[in-house]
């Protein structure tokens, strides 16, 4: 397990929106209304980039069929089409004055 930083607390607002590349992991992380989320950076039905969704009330909403998950805890809420599974939500680490992730290693 190691803690990766993903960025300065200073540098986060509403409406930052910033993907990342650790490892085989894409994490896209997101600051609304206050709120700080870590998200896989493609949406689980068919890969579209993330970076480009909606996000509004703990909700996030793929740009390209608009299914919507939640950031509580990235279940499907919505879907336009076939269903698929959840959006992987990674917990936020907090270090000092930097946010990131801790990866496991073994995972890899
Ligand atoms: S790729 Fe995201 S909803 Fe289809």
């Amino acid at each position: 397990m190691r803690f990766v930083p993903l960025d300065k607390l200073i540098n986060l607002h509403d409406g930052y929106t910033c993907t990342f590349k650790i490892d085989h992991h894409q994490l896209l992380l997101l600051q609304r209304d206050g709120q700080r989320y870590l998200v896989d950076a493609v949406c689980p039905h068919r890969e579209h980039p993330l970076d480009a969704a909606l996000v509004s009330g703990g909700v996030i909403q793929c740009a390209a069929h608009h299914y919507r998950f939640s950031l509580a805890d990235g279940r499907l809420l919505e879907n336009t089409e076939e269903p698929c599974g959840g959006l992987r939500i990674w917990e936020l680490v907090y270090e000092g004055n930097e946010i990131g992730v801790v990866i496991d290693d073994q995972s890899i």
